[in-house]
């Protein structure tokens, strides 16, 4: 990285010593070989064509090597995460391995994995879903629900269901099966509220359902198969007006009705919560009895960012704004649809995110943001 930047440092010092150069020769040229009175105007002009070319040639190289040194950045991020010779889940769905069916879950695997909070976005669509992401420590998975002839199927879009990768066997069966793992009854042994990190046994998953499907529909359903989970205890609800934190935070967004959440007849206890519009916080129901995440895409609501200049001044106050509102709440900020290239401009957001405290950060590329390297300008 800071070999990248020190190339365009260089490059932009010495962009325009280069042009006056040029500009230098081709009027001192033409004021040697020209004749007569035009001498003078042909010097003014002829310089001023090159000079525009030269800008455009010094833009187009600048560009090309900006180009080559992202694509780089790039190339060394995917050599570095094929590091991991002793990956647990390398082999997972192989044929011999007895996973094929889905029916495998590694248990064991979470022992030195520390947890970060990062939201791991469009999950099942990793080798192996949730796992991956648990594994790299996020705190947050994701998955997209389809109500299909009576079950829930997780998949991006409809092509992607297939009859296999339902919301039970892909989501709520693991977590049972983690969660039985990390709790186990003996005579020592009572407590049965461990989560799923070995390294912060306090520490909630949040799973995030975005439902693709008509919501006052499709809502029953996803509470209805968190049965196994709700039965167990090891879902956070909120009673009373008081939030309590079990190992799984449920929160529902995309079709998720809010009404359906909130509304629950007579009764206060929730066990799941909803994902609030981190842009339209002010003056709303919005709070930590009914909702948890507090999200938006960050294009829309904040805009471009281009350059590693990053946000500008104006964009930062309305993040702060929004952080803000969503703290006062005890709700966890969230953006989505963050920039995800050139990687050092995601980085440098990452950074500037996290350093206003953000409550999650929205992640595409698992290793890169826990690999926790790239909060460390410098890296690459
Ligand atoms: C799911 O089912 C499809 C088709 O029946 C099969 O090709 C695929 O291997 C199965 N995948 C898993 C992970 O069981
Ligand atoms: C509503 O309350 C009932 C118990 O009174 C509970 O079983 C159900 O899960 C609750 N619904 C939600 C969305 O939390
Ligand atoms: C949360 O919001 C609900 C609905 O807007 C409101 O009734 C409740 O008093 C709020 N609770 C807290 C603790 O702010």
């Amino acid at each position: 990285m800071s070999a990248v930047r020190s190339t365009m440092a260089s490059w932009r010092a010495e962009k325009p010593k280069e042009t006056v150069v040029v500009e230098c020769t081709e009027v001192s040229g033409d004021a040697e070989t020209g004749e007569h009175g035009d001498s003078k105007q042909r010097a003014q002009h002829k310089p001023r064509i090159l000079t525009w070319h030269t800008y455009l040639a010094a833009l187009g190289l600048l560009a090309i090597i900006l180009l080559v040194a992202d694509i780089s950045e790039t190339i060394a991020a995917h050599i570095l995460r094929e590091r991991d010779a002793d990956d647990p889940l390398a082999n997972w769905g192989k044929p011999g391995t007895g996973t094929e069916e889905l029916s495998w879950y590694p248990t064991d695997f979470l022992r030195d994995v520390v947890p970060v909070p990062c939201h791991s976005h469009n999950d099942y669509w990793r080798k192996v879903p949730l796992f991956s992401a648990i594994y790299a420590g996020c705190t947050g998975v994701e998955a997209d629900v389809w109500l299909r002839e009576g079950d829930l199927y997780v998949g991006h879009d409809k092509a992607s269901l297939q009859p296999n990768r339902t919301f039970q066997s892909l989501y709520v069966n693991p977590l049972v099966e983690i969660l039985t793992h990390q709790n186990p009854t003996t005579d020592f042994y009572k407590g049965n509220k461990n989560g799923v990190f070995d390294t912060d046994r306090g520490r909630t998953l949040v799973l995030l359902i975005d439902l693709k499907t008509d919501g006052p529909e499709t809502w029953p359903w996803v509470m209805k198969q968190l049965t196994p989970l709700r039965e167990k205890g090891w879902l956070s609800y909120s009673e009373d007006g008081q939030f309590h934190q079990g190992p799984i935070t449920v929160v529902g967004t995309g079709n998720t009705p809010f009404d359906l959440i909130v509304g629950n007849g007579s009764s206060s206890y929730r066990d799941a919560f909803f994902d609030a519009p981190l842009d339209q916080l002010e003056n709303s129901p919005y709070n930590s009895t009914n909702s948890y995440y507090a999200s938006v895409n960050f294009w829309n609501a904040i805009g471009a960012v281009w350059w590693r200049g990053g946000p500008s001044e104006t964009q930062l106050e309305m993040i702060r704004k929004h952080l803000r509102e969503a703290r006062d709440r005890g709700l966890k900020s969230r953006y989505w649809g963050l920039p995800g290239w050139p990687i050092h401009v995601r980085n440098f957001l990452w950074e500037v995110l996290v350093g206003e405290e953000i409550g999650m950060l929205n992640v595409d590329d698992l290793d890169a943001a826990t690999g926790q390297d790239w909060t460390r300008p410098g890296t690459f």
